[in-house]
């Protein structure tokens, strides 16, 4: 599969020439942030909200970006990477590392951060695979608690979707004991019950999703209701739809949890309604 990568200041078209030292601390210690940004058309979407929040991931963390970037730096290579590629959907990959410093545990006082970017060619869910919906599974939330930064220590969520495969199911919705139903181990996740959407809140529980939160906006501009609020697992299951909301499955039905079909197995009409409006908005937005 070709990609573009791109290395502290340096592109490449061979992936295997792009290469990050044993004592980068991202790979160490797993002490970086990244992003995650689709390309429709050749052109990035959200690029604005994406940004902020790698700044906001970057400054929680106490991360620098390399010497003489800001944002903005950064959002031109990743324009320009989307460029070389000629790839017109894309998922742009940024990533942030504290850098090579001999392996000690805390912050060092000097280092240099790696900027690590790739481009790879996309290719949306079909029709069919979206009227089919997803099967996902229920599971113990086992993150850290700080879900709110993207930070690329993504065991817990490693461990939950590949358990969810071995199953035989797509998605794994995560249960944090004393606080409710959290997201997906790559996806926001929302539940309707009686024309009412819920989703939990922004809080230290979840990542903040770019495309949850447009969704929150639509619902808002169309009169839909929604409550962000925290729901136990019984709500989940006695869901009218349910549906999750991420970068790469943009708005996608899940039509089975555990062993239950949800809306006899079929995507609901405000799950459709809600994926047709954010279609028209990435189109109204590139
Ligand atoms: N995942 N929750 C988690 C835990 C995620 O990792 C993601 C994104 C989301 C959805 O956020 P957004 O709408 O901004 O994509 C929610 C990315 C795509 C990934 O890790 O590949």
């Amino acid at each position: 599969m070709p990609v573009v990568a791109y290395v502290d200041g340096e592109f490449f078209t061979d992936i295997s020439q792009a290469k990050v030292s044993i004592e980068d601390r991202g790979y160490q210690f797993g002490d970086g942030v990244y992003e995650v940004i689709r390309s429709y058309d050749g052109k990035l979407f959200g690029t604005q909200e994406h940004m902020a929040r790698l700044d906001r991931s970057l400054k929680e963390i106490e991360l620098d970006l390399p010497p003489g970037m800001d944002i903005d730096a950064v959002t031109a290579v990743a324009r320009e990477a989307l460029a070389r590629s000629t790839f017109a959907s894309a998922l742009i990959y940024i990533q942030v590392s504290r850098g090579t410093v001999p392996r000690d545990h805390s912050i060092p006082e000097e280092s240099r951060s790696t900027l690590v970017v790739t481009v790879r060619p996309f290719t949306p869910a079909t029709q069919e695979v979206w009227e089919t919906g997803l099967a996902a599974i229920t599971l113990p939330d086992q993150r850290w608690l700080r879900c709110d930064i993207k930070t690329v220590n993504l065991l817990a969520n490693v461990l939950a979707i590949t358990k969810a495969r071995r199953m035989g199911f797509q998605e794994a919705i995560l249960i944090r004991e004393g606080v409710g139903v959290t997201e997906c181990s790559r996806n926001n996740l929302f539940i309707v019950k009686d024309g009412l959407c819920l989703t939990a809140p922004r809080s230290n529980w979840i990542l903040t999703g770019i495309t949850r939160n447009f969704v929150l906006r639509l619902l808002a501009e169309n009169n839909i209701p929604y409550e962000e609020t925290f729901f136990d697992k019984g709500a989940l299951l006695a869901a009218d739809e349910v549906f999750l909301t991420g970068t790469g499955n943009e708005v996608m039905p899940i039509t089975k949890i555990d062993e239950q079909l949800i809306n006899e197995g079929q995507p609901g009409p405000l799950t459709r309604r809600i994926a047709e409006l954010f279609r028209e908005f990435v189109q109204k937005s590139i």
